[in-house]
């Protein structure tokens, strides 16, 4: 692809368990495809010289869901940046995580901080997983950390402004930029409490594919789509200037 590629692509991975329902499949089969689809995105991605790429794997409304449905997605994304970590690790890959992973049980904590801590210092693409992530409770968090620094650094009421706000969100704290693009998938056309604060000026693109099915042609056609809005950020093109 020789267009220009966006700088951060943030993904709603969606559809898996329909892609089960389809075929007759319990879910979990759905949520096992779709590892192998973000396993694609991720290689694609990162030869395409995408700097940033977020993807929603579990929202914290998702604990909504059944227990058995929950440990199954966590067990999947355990077991996949285990045997992952040495294919992420060669190819340059940061992997880290936003939301409250602290949650989930303790050998998967384990699991998680080695992948992060072995691969930290990778200068290549930056993978963050979303995982018992909600735009809302990032922005309560960072809200938390605002009080905190009034009262323990002396911050006053003109220091908070976007800047400083956005560095206490937990894209921010890890230097994300906000997302150019989201990508949703399965035809749901909404946010579901992702990134609420960043995507206040992201492209947003739909894909009527179902995550399990979802391919590199599939994310270069969103990626194709990108390229021809036009940006601007509130203000005017050149040309419209008069
Ligand atoms: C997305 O697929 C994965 C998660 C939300 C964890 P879904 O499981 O939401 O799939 P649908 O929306 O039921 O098809
Ligand atoms: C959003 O999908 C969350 C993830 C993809 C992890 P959902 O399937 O949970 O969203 P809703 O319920 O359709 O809005
Ligand atoms: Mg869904």
């Amino acid at each position: 692809m020789k267009e220009n590629v966006p700088c951060h692509v943030a993904v709603i991975m969606d559809g898996n368990g329909r892609w089960a329902k389809k075929r007759n499949l319990p879910k979990m089969a759905g949520h096992r495809q779709g590892m192998v689809s973000m396993k694609e995105i991720i290689k694609h991605a990162s030869a395409l010289g995408i700097k940033y790429l977020t993807v929603y794997a579990f929202s914290t409304e998702n604990w909504k869901r059944s227990n058995e449905e929950v440990k199954g997605i966590f067990n999947l994304l355990v077991s996949f940046v285990d045997k992952e970590l040495r294919e992420l690790h060669k190819n340059n890959v940061k992997v880290n995580i936003l939301g409250d992973y602290l949650k989930l049980p303790g050998d998967a904590i384990e699991r998680i901080e080695k992948t992060l801590s072995t691969t930290k210092d990778n200068t290549g693409l930056v993978f963050n997983i979303a995982l018992n992530y909600g735009g809302r409770r990032d922005i309560l968090e960072a809200l938390k950390a605002v009080l905190q620094d009034m009262k323990t650094e002396a911050l006053k009421e003109e220091g908070i402004e976007e800047e400083y706000f956005k560095k206490m969100l937990s894209t921010g704290r890890l230097n994300i930029p906000d997302p150019d693009l989201i990508i949703r998938t399965s035809g749901e056309m909404r946010l579901s409490n992702f990134l609420l604060w960043e995507s206040a000026y992201a492209e947003l693109v739909f894909s009527q594919v179902l995550w399990p099915d979802f391919t590199k042609e599939d994310f270069d056609k969103c990626i194709g789509e990108y390229n021809e809005r036009q940006r601007r950020f509130g203000g005017r093109q050149e040309l419209d200037k008069v």
